[in-house]
């Protein structure tokens, strides 16, 4: 563990490694919106009562633009989750399946609760909802997060126990359906609070080109710009990536000391930097929006700064599950994995399918406001 990441490895060993880790990228933006949103959904059906005579307190622009985008985002998650799960499979098949069947039923319950938030998102999302009680309301709300909170644990215990062989015979034998673990709160704790940044950003952006073009750049209305919701979501954004540099240091002493000294060692250490850089820079590109609103190229700014510390905190992810395992065992499997066909057919679908996403999300983008 004494050469910065990736280039201590052999080559197909790090082209897995950097393949996994790009795609998880993807996943992890588009779960931190679920997760963070449904988080913020739910609070809001809590909380979003009445005005004094009675009526309907009126939607915050967050929650409807949550509401609107919840499905199409979850299923952006799921796909997203696809590949990196390909990777995952070729670089720890062995510790990744044994979890999966130690954990059986519980792990495959992802699928029906995941079946179950989509079919609630749907519901949140529908006009009819808006004449049901505030508690029915609240309900929905709170089961959609719950959904995703369930699937989120899932995936921390999992990888938790698959990297800890040591308690694999205890587990089996237990017959238990729920691994503990001191590192499971914190880490939970951590991977949620530090979805909300990701989030903020996402809905930053969907507020901003959600204003006619000629407005948005405009000068005080409300929040200090035209784009109603600037403040509150500058706010989540600002508090959310304090408490994740928190919850990161708090994670950081409950590890095992392995990881400990791999996050400090070479191999990870560069990486760590590019999250404390990442972190002010986008603390940076926030700040003034406190003052002036949402604007593009802070924004901008905010959105280089997430990039950066999302680099950062892959490899040092990555490098708390090397600091578990042998990858040297895993080296020779790896080898021949590469020798298996197929490398320009994945290459070419993968440049298809960024093109087709590329082609919907212009699409999205251009599509004409509809009439209500
Ligand atoms: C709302 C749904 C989902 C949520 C909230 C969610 C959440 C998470 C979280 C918190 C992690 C980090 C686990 C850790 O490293 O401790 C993770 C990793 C991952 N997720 Fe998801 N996930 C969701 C759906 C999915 C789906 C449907 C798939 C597959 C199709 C998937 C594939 C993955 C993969 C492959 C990883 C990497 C696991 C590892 O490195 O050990 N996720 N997800």
């Amino acid at each position: 563990m004494d050469t910065v990441f990736p280039f201590g490895f052999p080559l197909p060993t790090a082209f897995y490694l950097c393949a996994h880790l790009g795609v998880l990228m993807v996943h992890i933006v588009f779960m931190n919106y679920v997760l963070a949103g449904a988080a913020y959904l739910a609070g809001h059906s809590i909380f979003h009562g009445k005005t004094d005579n009675g009526t309907d307190k009126p939607v915050s622009p967050i929650a409807k633009v949550l509401r609107d985008w919840m499905p199409f985002m979850l299923s952006a998650a799921i796909t997203a989750g696809i590949a990196p799960l390909l990777f995952l499979q070729v670089l720890y098949r062995r510790e990744f399946y044994t979890a999966n069947l130690l954990l059986f039923y519980r792990w495959m319950a992802i699928l029906p609760v995941l079946i179950a938030g989509f079919y609630l998102a749907y519901l949140l999302k529908s006009k009819r909802i808006g004449s049901w009680p505030l508690f029915a309301r609240a309900i929905i709300g709170i089961g959609m997060f719950a959904c995703f909170g369930f699937v989120g644990w899932s995936w921390v215990e999992n990888h938790l126990l698959s990297i800890n062989e040591a308690a694999w015979v205890e587990q089996y034998q237990s017959a238990s359906l729920i691994y503990r673990s001191s590192e499971l709160l914190p880490r939970l704790s951590l991977w949620f609070i530090a979805a909300f940044p990701t989030m903020a950003l996402m809905v930053a952006w969907q507020l901003y080109y959600l204003v006619p073009k000629k407005d948005r750049e405009s000068e005080l209305q409300v929040d200090g710009s035209q784009i109603i919701g600037s403040k509150q979501i500058t706010w989540i954004a600002l508090v959310t990536i304090v408490l994740t540099s928190l919850c990161a240091g708090a994670y950081y002493f409950v590890m095992p000391e392995s990881a400990q000294q791999t996050i400090i060692s070479p191999l990870a250490l560069p990486f760590l930097g590019l999250t404390v850089l990442g972190t002010i820079i986008e603390i940076v590109g926030w700040l003034p929006q406190l003052k002036q609103g949402i604007r593009r190229k802070w924004l901008i700014v905010v959105t280089v700064g997430l990039v950066i510390n999302f680099i950062g905190m892959a490899v040092i992810n990555e490098s708390t599950r090397l600091a578990a395992l042998d990858i040297t065992m895993l080296y020779e499997r790896h080898a021949q994995s590469a020798q298996v066909g197929g490398k320009w057919v994945f290459l070419i679908f993968f440049l298809v399918n960024l093109a087709l996403m590329g082609y919907s999300i212009r699409l999205t983008k251009d599509r004409k406001p509809t009439q209500s």
